[in-house]
């Protein structure tokens, strides 16, 4: 089998692969010095559409049109800009093998790839209902979004199931977004999830209720405090009906599953330092193996501005990351030194005609302020965390990109808050005032 050989190679081609190739072409790259191996069929582009615009009836997004680096205000790179720069990229390329040690990869197909510095950006693969050996839940039409093959599945399944029913398993990221995306193709959606309100990783009890609300007045329905137990199908083998563990049995013809994502690190298990279910790396992303870095999904790094190593798993990360990486790469190279990473985490959503921003950390006490009426016209409203006096987290549903900067600098700085009553009185004045 052919043997190819790369001073770079990037193993992944999604959002992180796609932002590390930019930079890359930034700082300079040679014709034939850089690979992208990536499992999917296309050039990296901007996952969070999928569960989006993706997804809409009207609208609808298609590449090439969200290709990285659109999702930032970058520049929109199409395989002909790889082309132009002398970078592979190798698709439909599943990697089954890495020796770490001989600096080798081989593929599902046997192909060996070598190189000198490795990227591993692998992100995340979602926790199916097979995995834990829910029953019935290999029927026909129990879906799952990750990558783009599962967004045309889904596509093509709403097309079929025309008015049909849904029953969307989780109350996270996937649940939110894609309840809303499949109640816009005018379906019938029933969300049900295991905890007493919806994205209990970020939102408060007051945060949810906002949206619990403001989606029941869309039609979505919402069952808490149980979970999906077992699947009957038809004749055919298609999903139609979803068996609860508080005894109730609802109709289906789609079932979406958005219950977790798993760092993909398999390929690399015990050949590399792990932490908090991730690739550990330092400041710059490297790893403790040298010459091998990781980033995005997978990567466990230093968060200075809270002391801590942790996991990010979302977009402004991949992309951050990896330019951080690449420019730590480069610089190495030339012998020179860059900043350590000091990250500030910064998560969004959007769905129906919602948007909202969070950056810091979602820990200590926390303050709602503003206009949270699931009924109002133009709802307004956010929190605050305050830890040690300090405030460490904002949250800002509808803001403007004003009032988000605001936000963001709120949680870079920490301004003392010791009055919380005050706090809340204040609301959004508070942040635009930082
Ligand atoms: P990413 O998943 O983007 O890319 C990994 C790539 O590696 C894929 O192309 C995969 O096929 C490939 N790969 C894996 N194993 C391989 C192997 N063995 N061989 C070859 N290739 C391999 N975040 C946010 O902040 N706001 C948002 O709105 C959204 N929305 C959103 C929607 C959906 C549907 C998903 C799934 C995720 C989001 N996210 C998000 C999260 C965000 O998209 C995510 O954190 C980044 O895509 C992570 O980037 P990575 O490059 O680490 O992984
Ligand atoms: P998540 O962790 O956000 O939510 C998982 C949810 O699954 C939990 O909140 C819980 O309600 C539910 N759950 C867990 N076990 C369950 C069970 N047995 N039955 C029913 N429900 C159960 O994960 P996700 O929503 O699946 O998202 C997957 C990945 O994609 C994550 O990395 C996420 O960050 C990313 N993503 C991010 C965005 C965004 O940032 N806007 C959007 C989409 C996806």
């Amino acid at each position: 089998m052919a043997e190819k050989s790369f001073k770079y190679v990037i193993i992944g081609g999604g959002v992180s692969a796609g932002y590390a190739a930019r930079e890359f072409g930034k700082q300079g790259v040679k014709p034939g010095e850089l690979a992208i191996i990536s499992k999917e069929a296309v050039a990296p582009y901007e996952r969070p559409a999928l569960s989006k615009a993706y997804l809409f009836p009207e609208g609808t997004a298609r590449l090439p049109g969200f290709h990285v680096c659109v999702g930032s205000g970058g520049e929109r790179l199409l395989p002909e800009w790889y082309k132009e720069k002398g970078i592979e990229l190798i698709l439909s390329t599943e990697i089954v093998k890495a020796d770490l040690a001989a600096k080798t990869l081989v593929s599902a197909a046997g192909e060996i790839f070598k190189y000198h510095i490795l990227i591993i950006a692998t992100g995340s693969a979602v926790i199916r209902l097979t995995d834990f050996g829910v029953q019935g839940a290999d029927a026909k039409n129990i879906l799952y979004l990750r990558e783009i093959d599962d967004a045309d599945k889904l596509v093509e399944v709403i097309k079929g199931k025309k008015n049909g029913k849904v029953v969307i398993v989780g109350g996270g990221y996937i649940g939110l977004e894609l309840s809303a995306a499949l109640r816009i193709n005018n379906l019938d959606v029933t969300m049900v999830y295991p905890e007493p309100w919806c994205m209990p990783r970020l939102f408060t009890a007051g945060i949810a209720a906002f949206y619990e609300g403001y989606y029941a007045n869309k039609g979505v329905k919402i069952i808490k405090g149980t979970v999906a137990v077992g699947f009957n199908a038809d004749s055919n083998g298609e999903v139609k009906e979803v068996k609860l563990k508080d005894g109730r049995v609802l109709e289906a013809d789609i079932v979406v599953v958005g219950v977790g994502g798993r760092p993909l690190v398999t390929l690399f298990k015990g050949q590399v330092e792990e932490e908090k279910g991730g690739i550990k790396t330092d400041a710059f992303f490297k790893t403790s193996v040298s010459d091998v870095y990781a980033v995005g999904d997978v990567a466990t790094f230093p968060m200075k501005l809270y002391n801590d190593i942790r996991r990010v798993e979302h977009v402004d990360h991949a992309r951050k990351s990896a330019e951080q990486a690449v420019k730590a790469i480069k610089s190495n190279e030339e012998g020179k030194t860059i900043d350590v990473y000091d990250y500030l985490p910064f998560f969004y959503s959007r769905s129906f005609d919602l948007s909202w921003q969070f950056y810091g950390d979602n820990v200590g006490d926390a303050v709602l302020f503003g206009d949270n009426d699931p009924a109002s016209p133009n709802p307004k409203f956010g929190s605050y965390w305050i830890k040690d006096g300090k405030v460490v987290g904002a949250f800002l549903e509808g803001g403007s990109p004003d009032e988000n900067k605001a936000i963001a600098k709120v949680a870079r700085v920490q301004p003392p808050a010791v009055n919380l009553d005050l706090l809340t009185k204040e609301g959004l004045s508070f942040a635009c005032k930082i």
